[in-house]
C-alpha cells in the first residue's frame, strides 16, 4: 500500500473507533474504551521504556522527544510528563485532529500530520528520544527503512532510538534476507471479514496491513545509515500470533560507545 492510501485507510479508523485501532483490547470496540483507562496505558508504558533505558545505560537527554506514528497521543501525552518538548508524527489528519483536542501540554507537545515517507518536517540532531510503538508494523518495509534512516538523522548525538518491529507470524518462517510479505489485514472496525480496499461507495472499509522483517535486516538498515543497534529485547506488541522485537539504537558515535567496544552485541531477552 502506498503511502497516500495508508493515509486514507488510517484516516477512516481515526474517525470511526479511533481508541480501538490503536489498541484493539477486548470489549472496547465501537468506541467503548475509556478514554481515562487508555491514556494510563500510555503512561504505564513510557515508564517501563524509561526503565528500561536506564538498566541499558542509555538515559535519554530530556530535551525533545519524537513519537513516529503518535495517534491520538497515548505515548505523546506521557512523554510530556519526562521531556521538555514532544513532538508527535502522525499519517492520519483524524488522528492529529484528535491528539490536538486530547492534549493537557499547550505548546510543550506539537503535532504534525505528515504524509510524506521521510521526516523533512522536523530538524536534523533534535530529538534526545524517538520512540515509535505498534506503527512500523503497518507499512511495507520501504518506508520503514526509510523512517528508520530518518530517525537517525533527527537523533541528537546522544540521543536513544526506540523502536518496535515483528519478525515474522509465529507459524509462518520466512526466509531469512527478505522481508516477508503482507498477512494479517486485521479486522475491520464493523468487524467484518477483511474487504476489497478498491470497493467503491459504503462497501469500503479501512484496514491494517501488517508486516515483519527479519532481525539481520533491520540491523542492516541501521548500519548503512550509520546507527548501532545496542539491545534487540523481546516483544508482543503485535500480538500473540506473532514474533517481535523492539530494537534500542543510538548513533554508533554516541558518547557511551567511546568508553566501550562498538562491537557490543545485541540481546535478546
Ligand atoms: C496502532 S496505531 C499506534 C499509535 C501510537 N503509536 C500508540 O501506540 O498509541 C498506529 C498509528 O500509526 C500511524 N501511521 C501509520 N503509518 C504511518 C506513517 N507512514 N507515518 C506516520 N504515522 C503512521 C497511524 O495513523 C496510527 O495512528
Amino acid at each position: 500500500m502506498e503511502l497516500a492510501e495508508l493515509a486514507r485507510h488510517w484516516d477512516a479508523f481515526g474517525r470511526s473507533d479511533p481508541l480501538w485501532a490503536i489498541l484493539t483490547a477486548p470489549g472496547t470496540r465501537g468506541n467503548r474504551w475509556d478514554p481515562a483507562a487508555f491514556f494510563q496505558t500510555g503512561q504505564r508504558e513510557i515508564t517501563e521504556l524509561l526503565r528500561t533505558l536506564d538498566e541499558l545505560g542509555l538515559p535519554p537527554p530530556r530535551g525533545a522527544a519524537l513519537d513516529f506514528g503518535c495517534g491520538v497521543g497515548r505515548l505523546s501525552q506521557a512523554l510530556a510528563g519526562h521531556f521538555e518538548r514532544v513532538v508527535g508524527v502522525d499519517i492520519a489528519a483524524s488522528m492529529i485532529d484528535r491528539a490536538r483536542a486530547a492534549n493537557r501540554y499547550g505548546t510543550r507537545v506539537r503535532y504534525v500530520q505528515n504524509e510524506r515517507d521521510d521526516l523533512a518536517c522536523l530538524p536534523d540532531s533534535e530529538f534526545g528520544l524517538i520512540y515509535s510503538n505498534i506503527v512500523l508494523q503497518h507499512m511495507e518495509p520501504r518506508f520503514a527503512r526509510a523512517y528508520i534512516g530518518e530517525f537517525l538523522r533527527v537523533l541528537s548525538p546522544a540521543g536513544v532510538i526506540c523502536f518496535q518491529l515483528p519478525e515474522r507470524r509465529a507459524a509462518s518462517p520466512v526466509s531469512a534476507s527478505r522481508s516477508a510479505p503482507p498477512t494479517a489485514k486485521t479486522a475491520t472496525p464493523s468487524g467484518h471479514a477483511e474487504r476489497d480496499e478498491n470497493a467503491i461507495g459504503d462497501d469500503w472499509q479501512p484496514r491494517m496491513e501488517m508486516w515483519g522483517t527479519p532481525p539481520q535486516e533491520v540491523q542492516r538498515w541501521i548500519h548503512a545509515r550509520g546507527g548501532l543497534l545496542v539491545s534487540r529485547l523481546q516483544d508482543s506488541g503485535a500480538g500473540p500470533d506473532w514474533i517481535g522485537h523492539r530494537y534500542v539504537v543510538t548513533h554508533a558515535a554516541h558518547p557511551r560507545h567511546a568508553q566501550i567496544s562498538t562491537a557490543t552485541p545485541s540481546t535478546t531477552r
